[in-house]
């Protein structure tokens, strides 16, 4: 029988179902359903070959392929993201939420532990319900008024030191050059919730929409500042076998990297999404 237990700050555990196989309509509308209520779903002692990871992301959405983390040498729908023994820059280390840069940003993604370190490399998620429910009903309304600009030049593009301190583990900073800046609502209606959420985020997000650039920058590290208090958060610990499936509208995510030394593999795949509205 699935269970569904909420976690701390954001997310639910859930328990009960085995996701290698095709999964029936009503246990996946439950599923379906927890994702949308807690934003992040975290599932244990999976055992998924790289087609049923395939074949359980299609059940949701069609695949939305990332321009810059490097493919799977036989999956391409499959991102790799490693960090060697011997590398210090891990990917995904700060706080962010994927592809906000993106005109029509993707749903979300379902990533998969392939090699863990034997301690660390935690991911930590952060809830933007919670951020929005909590902040003052003046500021609230304030939002409700202003759209943000996102990019992935600043991370992606040619001068971008992410990107060049992870040497080909990112790659395409043609694409982040060409690709043109989105722009989005600052608080959204979640599409499968309903529920309002606050979407900005301290990687992507890069100005205000029509606000003076002081005024702009003073109020985003107002916000990125309360959207890190850690009663939004919870902190996933891995484990082979692992799966977790976030939302990108509705939480931030961070790559803890605190095991050099140890390598770690992680297999994403991205689901694509729809146009955000206010
Ligand atoms: C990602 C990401 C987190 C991790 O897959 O988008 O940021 O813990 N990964 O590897
Ligand atoms: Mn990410």
């Amino acid at each position: 029988m699935i269970e569904i237990d909420p976690l701390p700050g954001v997310g639910a555990q859930i328990t009960g179902i085995d996701l290698s196989g095709g999964l029936a309509n009503a246990d996946f509308a439950l599923i379906r359903s927890a994702y949308a209520e807690h934003g992040v779903i975290f599932f244990r002692d999976q055992d998924i070959s790289a087609e049923q990871h395939i074949a359980f992301a299609r059940r949701w959405a069609p695949i939305d392929i990332n321009r810059f983390l490097k493919a799977h040498p036989r999956y391409p729908e499959i991102a790799v993201l490693t960090k060697e023994a011997d590398q210090q820059e891990n990917i995904g280390g700060a706080w962010h939420t994927d592809h906000s840069y993106d005109q029509v940003p993707a749903m979300g993604s379902i990533l998969v532990a392939r090699e863990l370190p034997p301690y660390g490399g935690n991911t930590v998620f952060a809830s933007m319900y919670g951020a929005y429910e909590a902040l003052p009903e003046e500021m609230k309304r304030r939002l409700g008024a202003l759209r943000a600009v996102h990019s992935a030049r600043h991370i992606f593009g040619k001068s971008a030191e992410y990107g060049k301190a992870r040497g080909g583990r990112i790659g395409n900073a043609e694409a982040a050059e060409r690709l043109e800046d989105s722009v989005h609502p600052v608080v959204i209606t979640h599409p499968l919730s309903g529920k309002k959420a606050l979407y900005v985020n301290s990687a992507y997000t890069i100005r205000i929409e029509g606000m003076p650039e002081a005024e702009s920058q003073e109020l985003l590290a107002e916000l990125f500042a309360h959207c890190v208090r850690p009663e939004f958060s919870y902190e996933f610990e891995w484990r082979l076998g692992s799966i977790a499936m976030w939302d990108n509208r509705s939480t931030w995510h961070w790559a803890k990297n605190d095991y050099h030394g140890h390598r770690r593999e992680m297999h994403r795949i991205t689901l694509a999404g729809e146009p955000l509205s206010a």
